[in-house]
């Protein structure tokens, strides 16, 4: 008797637990893109200089830095929320992927990589840009083609970016906070200040392929 009970119990959950969990994730994974939103604008169209336009780069790249941020091969800045519910607060992306499963991880990644990479309005000094070109084709074309432009090189995309990310970002590499390929690595360590920025001018006046 206490058999057939508790097997009709554990029957009836089996029964249920499908849709409960695919239910519960589902809502679980809207509120953490929504989060992911409050910082990044949304669908990744970031309106803050210091926070990246996440929008459009391929879902490869997407997930290998969700990765990178979890297992500790990225540093995090603390920035405050710039909007949504905890605006005015600190947060950061380490505290933003603690506890995220590899498939919670992938679903994000293909969410943000379907939406549209959109171009914030920045100024450039046009010499610069020239000069930032040069050392392009010389250092980064080979891997960051099309001016950074292009997200099926799973590189991120450089193109149009938010200046106060990218450089940002230059001085993790340069000082070896952050991760970086075995080959880009010579790259980026023999740029001066100066190359860094004109490099940083080119990348800004870029548009990224639709
Ligand atoms: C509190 C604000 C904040 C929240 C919330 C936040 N981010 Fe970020 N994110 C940042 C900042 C700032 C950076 C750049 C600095 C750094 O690397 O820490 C960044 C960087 C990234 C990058 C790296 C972009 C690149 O070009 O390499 C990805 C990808 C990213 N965030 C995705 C997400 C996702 C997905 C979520 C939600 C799960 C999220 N972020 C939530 C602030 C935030
Ligand atoms: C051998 C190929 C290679 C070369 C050469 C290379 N890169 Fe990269 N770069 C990559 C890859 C791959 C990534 C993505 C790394 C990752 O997944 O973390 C990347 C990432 C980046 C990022 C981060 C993008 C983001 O959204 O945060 C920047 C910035 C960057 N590269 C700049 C440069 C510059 C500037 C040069 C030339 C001086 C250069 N790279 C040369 C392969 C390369």
């Amino acid at each position: 008797m206490t058999w057939r009970i508790t097997s009709t119990a554990v029957l009836a959950i089996m029964l249920l637990s499908p849709d409960f969990t695919t239910a519960a994730a589902a809502g679980a994974l809207e509120q953490t893109i929504d989060d992911c939103e409050s910082c990044h604008g949304e669908g990744g169209a970031s309106s803050h200089e210091n926070i990246p336009v996440i929008g459009g780069m391929s879902s490869f790249y997407l997930d290998a830095q969700l990765h990178a941020y979890q297992d500790g091969y990225r540093p995090c800045v603390e920035v405050e929320y710039p909007a949504g519910p905890e605006q005015g607060e600190m947060g950061d992306m380490c505290e933003e992927v603690e506890g995220l499963s590899d498939q919670q991880i992938s679903a994000i990644a293909d969410y943000f990589a379907e939406q549209p990479f959109v171009v914030p309005d920045q100024e450039t000094n046009p010499d610069l840009v020239a000069q930032g070109e040069n050392l392009h084709q010389q250092h980064c074309a080979k891997c960051h083609s099309e001016g950074g432009g292009l997200a099926f090189d799973d590189a991120g995309i450089l193109a149009g970016q938010w200046r106060g990310y990218l450089e940002q970002t230059f001085e993790e590499y340069r000082t070896g906070e952050r991760w970086q390929p075995e080959k880009m690595a010579p790259k980026m360590e023999q740029l001066s200040d100066d190359e860094s920025s004109a490099l940083i001018e080119f990348y800004v006046a870029q548009e990224p392929l639709e």
